[in-house]
């Protein structure tokens, strides 16, 4: 069932990329499909990585390896920003996000590392980056146009470039690159961090400097691919995605020099081409993927396209084993079991094995309808916020209805046990549960169903606060769009049944030929609503009951609130705190109550 052998990938220059890691480096861990498909772990990357860049020495090509960014998690904004496993974001108090993973990432033989938006939301992070991790990648760590201030050594303030700027080095076959990590317009980084704008990056002086002689071939990482096929693109302005601005200044003045450019942040698998002598490749999200580019490069001045190929592999043992020819006896290096048992050793330091209880069945956010007994979605906000808010609570006999935004659920859980890890990865979001008090029932019923109704009437209204939290990082309309997109195109649940394929992503990118190197069936797709909300209590109309939210959403909810009765006007004033306990502790003490 593959579309290709391994080694034929290795003909040419080839470029292994990991894009928005995101802390799943003990592999995706459960039975449930996809998941197993997804199922490798850092340590079988190092391995692989290892045998393939002897199979590439042995048949003498080049072979690269890069990392797109992304490597942090971050809660610190409390919005759209937080997805990631407990290996990063499972630190304790006082700890510093991803440090301990990251040490990690520095015993693979990277040849490029770009900065993510990840990594500068705190700034304790990205001093992190600055003083722990780049000094480690001699110069090959790269944040073109992302700058940290500190405090230089005749103790005055300087914003200096968090890694390098850009890397000019010499491939193993002689090959001269010019390598270049920029990141996307993006807003949401932490005081203390600067961003420059890509128009005004491609302006400066060293950037001038550092393109103007010519390399055997450009390597652009870091930036957002614009994802132009299908379904929805029509309703995503390109405006905001910059790359094209570096590719142009650069083809300004070296028209036919090879350009390789590993995308990130959009969490899709994604290729394009903008010419026939330049490839744009994105390797998806949470090592679900691996990407690999290869290229055959021509002599200098050469005007025919460039022979380009690019695969999306399923990282797992199978996957990994079958490209580099080994069996389960002679895959795995001490290196790569090194980074696994340190791993598991970080894993156990932050009791992310701590098991709440165990869940019955699958609950997932896009592959069931909202709402159902398999959404995570109606299990959050129907069971779990509810049991868990009751705990301790003098408010919990008054009837209620408890809203929050979809949003609020990152990751699906699955099938077995529930742990402190799964509930880090599906629901983080720290958000306080507030209330306002004696709303007649009456009242309290038309709220989620006029949040909702705005949320798609005021099209312009969200389309401009998507735009923004794209600004600030926020992905998941294009990943949720794709994955759309893929149901769609494959004709839905008939022509997945007719199929003896596991489920997955499949992927239709604007490159030539297949990319998926396993095929799959694609996975159901469910739109839901903005905003979900708890069971309507039995009552009547007049009941005085709690309208309960998450602070999130506040503002809406008010502005809401107003319009659908005139009675009164209600304003911050009339909001209190409903319970000490957060968004991100529901499902844990629900699975401890009820799954036990
Ligand atoms: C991944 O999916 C394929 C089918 O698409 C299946 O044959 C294979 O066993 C899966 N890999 C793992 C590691 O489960
Ligand atoms: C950042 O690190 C410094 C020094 O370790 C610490 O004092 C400070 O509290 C940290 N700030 C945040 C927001 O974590
Ligand atoms: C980044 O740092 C460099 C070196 O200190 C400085 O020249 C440049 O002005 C800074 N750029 C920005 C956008 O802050
Ligand atoms: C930036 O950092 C310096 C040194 O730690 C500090 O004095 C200054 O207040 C910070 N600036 C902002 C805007 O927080
Ligand atoms: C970059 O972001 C800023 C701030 O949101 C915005 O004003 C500007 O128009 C953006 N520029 C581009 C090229 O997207
Ligand atoms: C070269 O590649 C470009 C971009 O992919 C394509 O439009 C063009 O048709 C190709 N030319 C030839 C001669 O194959
Ligand atoms: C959903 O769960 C409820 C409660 O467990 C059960 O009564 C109902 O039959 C289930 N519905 C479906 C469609 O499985
Ligand atoms: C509820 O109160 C009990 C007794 O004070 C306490 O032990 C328990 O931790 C509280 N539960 C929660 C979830 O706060
Ligand atoms: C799927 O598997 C069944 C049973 O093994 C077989 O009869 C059928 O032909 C297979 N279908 C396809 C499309 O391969
Ligand atoms: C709602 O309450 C009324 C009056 O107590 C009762 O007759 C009715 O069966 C209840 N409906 C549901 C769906 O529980």
């Amino acid at each position: 069932m593959r579309s290709l052998s391994g080694l034929p990938l290795l003909a040419f220059l080839s470029v292994l990329s990991v894009a928005n890691a995101h802390g799943w480096l003990l592999g995706h861990q459960k039975s449930s499909f996809p998941e197993p498909n997804y199922s490798g772990t850092f340590g079988d990357f190092a391995s692989f990585v290892s045998h393939m860049k002897e199979i590439a020495k042995k048949r003498d090509v080049d072979l690269l390896l890069v990392d797109t960014g992304d490597l942090h998690d971050d809660a610190y904004l409390s919005s759209c920003i937080y997805e990631g496993t407990g290996l990063i974001d499972g630190y304790p108090a006082g700890g510093i996000d991803a440090h301990d993973a990251n040490e990690f990432f520095k015993k693979l033989p990277y040849d490029v590392l770009a900065i993510g938006n990840h990594e500068l939301y705190t700034y304790n992070n990205t001093l992190d980056m600055y003083k722990n991790f780049a000094p480690r990648f001699n110069g090959r760590y790269l944040s073109s146009n992302v700058n940290i201030t500190v405090v230089n050594e005749h103790g005055q303030l300087q914003s200096v470039p968090v890694g390098s700027r850009f890397a000019k080095f010499k491939t193993r076959k002689g090959k001269q690159v010019t390598a270049l990590g920029v990141l996307y317009n993006f807003t949401g980084n932490d005081k203390n961090t600067t961003v420059q704008k890509v128009a005004d990056m491609v302006k400066e002086a060293w950037f001038a400097d550092a393109i103007k002689a010519e390399p055997d071939f450009f390597l652009l990482t870091g930036l957002v691919l614009i994802y132009d096929s299908g379904l929805w693109n029509r309703h995503m302005p390109i405006a905001r995605d910059n790359w094209p601005l570096v590719y142009n200044a650069i083809r300004a003045i070296h028209p036919l020099t090879p350009i390789l450019i590993l995308g990130g942040h959009t969490h899709i698998r994604n290729c394009l081409q903008m010419d026939g002598r330049s490839m744009s490749l994105e390797s998806g999200r949470y090592m679900e993927t691996i990407g690999w580019m290869s290229a055959k490069l021509d002599k200098k001045g050469s005007t025919k396209n460039i022979t380009f190929s690019r695969r999306y592999l399923d990282p797992n043992r199978v996957t990994f084993e079958y490209h580099t020819q080994r069996n389960v006896h002679n895959f795995d290096t001490s290196s790569g079991q090194s980074i696994d048992s340190g791993l598991e050793k970080l894993s156990k330091k932050f009791d992310l094995s701590f098991q709440f209880g165990t869940a019955p069945h699958d609950f997932t956010i896009s592959q069931s309808p909202y709402p159902s007994n398999n959404s995570l979605l109606s299990l959050f906000i129907e069971n779990a916020v509810p049991v868990a808010l009751a705990i301790n609570n003098t408010r919990a006999s008054i009837p209620n209805i408890m809203i929050t935004n979809s949003g609020s659920q990152r990751f699906d859980v699955y099938a077995g046990p529930f742990t402190k890890n799964d509930q880090l990865t599906a629901s983080p979001f720290a958000d306080a549960f507030l209330y306002i008090a004696d709303i007649p029932a009456s009242i309290a019923k038309q709220v989620l169903p006029t949040l909702n109704k705005a949320g798609s009437n005021q099209r312009r209204e969200l389309e401009e606060r998507e735009r923004e939290m794209y600004g600030r990082g926020h992905v998941d309309t294009v990943y949720m769009r794709w994955l759309e997109e893929m149901d769609k195109r494959n004709d839905g649940i008939d022509r997945r049944a007719a199929q003896n394929l596991t489920l997955g992503y499949v992927t239709a990118d604007s490159c030539p030929g297949v990319g998926d190197d396993t095929p799959h069936a694609p996975l159901p797709f469910f739109s839901s609503p903005p905003f979900i909300g708890s069971q309507v209590p039995n009552v009547s109309d007049d009941t005085p009951i709690d309208l309960v939210f998450v602070d999130f959403i506040q503002a809406q909810l008010l502005q809401i609130l107003n319009s659908v009765q005139t009675s009164k006007s209600y304003t911050t004033g009339d909001v209190k705190t409903y319970s000490p306990i957060l968004a991100n502790a529901a499902l844990g003490l629900y699975a401890q109550k009820v799954w036990n």
